[in-house]
C-alpha cells in the first residue's frame, strides 16, 4: 500500500508519501512562519492563502521525491479537521480532487488522529497504549485501543501545553513558535530560579491547566529588565514546572487504567518535541514498566507523513470516506469511528 498524506490543518503545508512497510517515501512541509511572523501569531485567512500558494507545488515536489506516478497509489488522505477552516478546506479539496480524476479511494483523517498514530509508524507501537497528545491547540491524555477507539482520560481546562511555551516565549520576547526557543533558552537557565506554581498536581483526575503558569510567567517578569539571564532562567524555570505537572497527571492516567494495561506510553504533537518532558514521560513509563516512546522531533509537529499514515491505518481496515465529508473546525478524537 501506498498513500499520500495531505496536512493543512494549522501553518504548515504538509504532504507526505508512506508505505506499508512503514517506510517514508516523501516528507515535504512548506512552513508560513514568515507569513505569520509580524503578528505574533498565526492569522487564519492568511494562513489559507498561504496554504492554496504552495499545495500545488508541494505536492508535485513529493510525488518526485518519490518516484511515483498517481497510478501507484492506493488511496489519498487528507486531514478534514480539527483546525482552522480555510486551511482545511484547501487541503481536502487538493485530495479529494486528485482521488476523484484517479478513482483513487479519499480518506478523512482526523489531524489529532494523525498524532495519535505516528507512534506506529516510527516505533510500530501495538495496541493499546497511553498518549499524552501535546501540540500548540490540543493537550489530552488519551487510551488508544485501536484505530477510531479512543477514551480521552482528562484534557486542559485551558490552554494547551504548546500554547503555554508560546504565550510566556512571547512576554520573555521571545519569537514564535516559543516551544523550541523556551526549550534552547533554558539550556543555560536554572530550574529553581523562579518558584513557579505546578499547575494540577495531586488532583484525581488527568485534566491539565496551564492558564495560571502563563499569569505566574507574566506576574514574575513585570517591570523587571528582559535580560538574557532572566530569560534563561525563567525559560527553564517555566519548563521544569511543566513538566512536573505533565507527569504527575501522567502517573495518574496510569493510575486510572489499572484494569487496562498499556502496551507502552508514547507522546506526539508539537510539544512532545521538547527533551526535557519526554525524558519525564519516559521516567513515569519506567515507574510503570511500559516502554516510552516519542517520534522524531521533526514528525511530532504538523506534517504529511503522519496524515499518510494515518490513512493508510484506516485503508487497511477499509475505511475510507465520501468525496463530499466535509471539514471540521471541531472534531474531538471521542467521536471517531473505528
Ligand atoms: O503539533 P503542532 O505542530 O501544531 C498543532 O497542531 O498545534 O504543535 C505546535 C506547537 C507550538 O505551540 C510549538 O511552540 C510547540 O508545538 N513546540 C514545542 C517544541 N517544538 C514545537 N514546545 C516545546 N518544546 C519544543 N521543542
Ligand atoms: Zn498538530
Amino acid at each position: 500500500m501506498l498513500l499520500l498524506g495531505i496536512e493543512t490543518s494549522c501553518d504548515d503545508t504538509g504532504i507526505g508519501i508512506v508505505d506499508s512497510t512503514r517506510t517514508i517515501r516523501a516528507d515535504i512541509v512548506a512552513s508560513q512562519l514568515a507569513d505569520h511572523k509580524p503578528y505574533g501569531g498565526v492569522v487564519p485567512e492568511i494562513a489559507a492563502r498561504a496554504h492554496l500558494d504552495v499545495i500545488d507545488g508541494a505536492i508535485t515536489r513529493a510525488m518526485a521525491d518519490a518516484n511515483i506516478t498517481f497510478a501507484d497509489l492506493s488511496g489519498i488522505a487528507a486531514t478534514t479537521g480539527p483546525g482552522l477552516i480555510g486551511g482545511v478546506m484547501v487541503g481536502a479539496m487538493a485530495g479529494k480532487a486528485i482521488a476523484a480524476v484517479r478513482r483513487l479511494p479519499f480518506i478523512a483523517v482526523n489531524h489529532l488522529e494523525a498524532h495519535a498514530l505516528t507512534p506506529r509508524l516510527t516505533g510500530d507501537i501495538p495496541f493499546p497504549y497511553l498518549l499524552l497528545l501535546a501540540s500548540g491547540g490540543h493537550c489530552q491524555l488519551v487510551f488508544v485501543r485501536g484505530v477510531g477507539d479512543y477514551r480521552v482520560l482528562g484534557r486542559t481546562i485551558d490552554d494547551a501545553i504548546g500554547e503555554c511555551f508560546d504565550k510566556c516565549a512571547k512576554l520573555l520576547g521571545l519569537g514564535y513558535p516559543g516551544g523550541p526557543l523556551i526549550e534552547q533558552a533554558a539550556r543555560n537557565g536554572d530550574p529553581s530560579a523562579f518558584a513557579l506554581p505546578r499547575p494540577m498536581v495531586g488532583r484525581a483526575n488527568c485534566d491539565f491547566s496551564f492558564s495560571g503558569l502563563k499569569t505566574a510567567v507574566r506576574t514574575a517578569v513585570q517591570g523587571r529588565d528582559i535580560t538574557p539571564a532572566l530569560v534563561a532562567n525563567m525559560a527553564a524555570s517555566l519548563q521544569a514546572a511543566i513538566a512536573d505537572s505533565v507527569a504527575d497527571r501522567a502517573r495518574h492516567a496510569f493510575a486510572m487504567l489499572e484494569n487496562e494495561k498499556p502496551a507502552a506510553f508514547v507522546t506526539a504533537g508539537g510539544a512532545a518535541a521538547n527533551q526535557s518532558l519526554r525524558a519525564r514521560l519516559a521516567a513515569v513509563a519506567a515507574a510503570n514498566n511500559v516502554p516510552f516512546d516519542a517520534p522524531p522531533a521533526r514528525l511530532c509537529t504538523d506534517n504529511g507523513v503522519m496524515v499518510a499514515w494515518a490513512g493508510l491505518e484506516r485503508l487497511r481496515l477499509g475505511l475510507t470516506d465520501a468525496l463530499d465529508t466535509p471539514a471540521r473546525p471541531r472534531w474531538p478524537l471521542e467521536e471517531m469511528k473505528g
